[in-house]
């Protein structure tokens, strides 16, 4: 519930009452493991655990009941209608989906038949679909046609255990397309109670209107797109398609050099076909994050580490668009933060089940389970500049919780492609259940 400064003072005082006589909006107790993604202690084991959450939606307590009861010793009759029985079952942190494109028009199975006899990226591409079919149709449909249907795939992503999101626009590539579909992102912001955090990816491809004309585009995007939407409050982070084919490092560095000036956060998609140095360029203007990195280079991992910038890992993006896998482990060597995200999007990865990324992180990327894990929790937080409030288990955190059909943490891991969320809570709430 955001509290707003111009409200009356007599409101504010009955919401300050309020806040003294229910002390928890949720205690979630008999659980049996957490995965709690602390640095110090990322699992709490043995049973008969539980998490508090006050009435800001916050995280006041998490771990064993036997002490919760040590300050709270009548709980279970003085807050009943807080409580909510796990039935011994493991709890995540809510997952934190950081790298999806779900809100386009149409889905593209035509493509999809042409990449299951063998076509690439780059071919399908060139045949007229890829990025540029998803906009002729995205910048036809009307806006609630847009929300429809983002709104059937975000639902998808809840019930998976999602409760923090990113999505990009990009599907639009002019001005009032690209407007339309921040704004498509602004109404499932109203219209769900989890964290959506929107990126303005304009440079997502050149239109072909501006095949030949780049400098054109580019312009564009930086002297109208950039500050319209920065006046309009649309997008918080910048992205760009850094690739052969789509934006060159010179390109890529103009984009980000204007987004940057504009006080947007920036975020690069980079390396996912061929390492054009674009990485490094990122790391150096301090990004969020890299995101694909299939084909990074030594350099580039290697500034990664140095600038503490996170690798946003697509692994279902790999397995989908038969790329390989990003050296993920590699990576984790040289000491930087590795987030696993779906990519969700009509071409490369029509997938937003989140939880895979995971597994497929503990099976293929050779990470950890715990590293799988804050993969989809922690470490995403971190790459949307979220993991003062998201991603963690711990006091002073939003209560985001998933409590999954799991006695172990380990087991929605190891038990492959099966949604284990049993429910979901947002900031202390219950908002779903499967
Ligand atoms: O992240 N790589 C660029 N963009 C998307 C694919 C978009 C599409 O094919 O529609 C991606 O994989
Ligand atoms: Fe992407």
């Amino acid at each position: 519930m955001h509290v707003n400064s111009t409200e009356p003072s007599q409101q504010r005082l009955s919401r300050t009452n309020c806040r003294k006589i229910l002390a928890y909006s949720l205690i979630l107790e008999n659980i049996s493991e957490i995965f709690t993604a602390r640095k110090d202690t990322p699992v709490l084991k043995g049973g008969a655990l539980c998490i508090a959450a006050g009435p800001d939606g916050k995280i006041s307590f998490a771990g064993k009941t036997s002490d919760f009861l040590k300050a709270e010793p009548d709980f279970r009759s003085k807050y009943a209608e807080a409580i909510f029985d796990a039935g011994n079952r493991a709890v995540y942190p809510g997952l934190v989906d950081s790298h999806t494109h779900l809100v386009f028009a149409a889905t593209r199975e035509d493509e999809f038949a042409m990449k299951s006899r063998g076509a690439t990226y780059e071919e399908i591409a060139a045949a007229g679909g890829g990025i540029i079919n998803s906009t002729r149709k995205t910048k036809s449909a009307p806006l609630e046609e847009i929300v429809r249907q983002a709104s059937k795939r975000l639902e998808q992503l809840i019930s998976y255990g999602v409760t923090t999101v990113e999505i990009k626009s990009g599907y639009g590539l002019d001005t009032e397309s690209e407007l339309k579909l921040l704004t498509a992102i602004k109404e499932l912001k109203k219209l769900y109670p989890i964290e959506i955090v929107p990126t303005f990816l304009g440079a997502h491809a050149y239109p072909p209107e501006f095949k030949n004309d780049h400098e054109g585009y580019i312009s564009l995007i930086n002297n109208e797109m950039l500050p319209e939407i920065k006046s309009r409050g649309l997008a918080e982070f910048a992205d760009v398609f850094c690739e052969e084919g789509y934006f060159s490092l010179k390109e890529t560095e103009k984009l980000m050099t204007a987004a940057k000036d504009m006080g947007f956060r920036l975020k690069l998609h980079a390396d996912e076909f061929n390492p054009l140095g674009g990485t490094e360029l990122a790391a150096e203007m301090g990004a969020a994050s890299v995101d694909h990195l299939e084909a990074v280079s030594e350099a580039g991992m290697k500034k990664l580490a140095e600038n503490g910038v996170v690798a946003g890992v697509l692994p279902i993006t790999s397995l989908f668009s038969r790329l390989p896998f990003a050296p993920a482990a590699k990576m984790r060597d040289l000491g930087v933060t590795v987030a696993l995200a779906t990519d969700m999007n009509p071409g490369s990865c029509m997938c937003g089940f989140l939880p895979l990324a995971a597994s497929i992180g503990a099976t293929q990327l050779r990470l950890s389970i715990e590293e799988a894990v804050a993969g989809i929790t922690i470490n995403g937080a971190k790459s949307l500049k979220r993991d003062d409030r998201k991603g963690s288990v711990e006091p002073g955190k939003d209560a985001d919780l998933v409590v999954m059909d799991a006695e172990t943490v380990s087991y929605p891991v190891y038990h492959f492609a099966h949604n284990h969320c049993k429910n979901v809570f947002a900031k202390g709430r219950l908002i779903h259940s499967n």
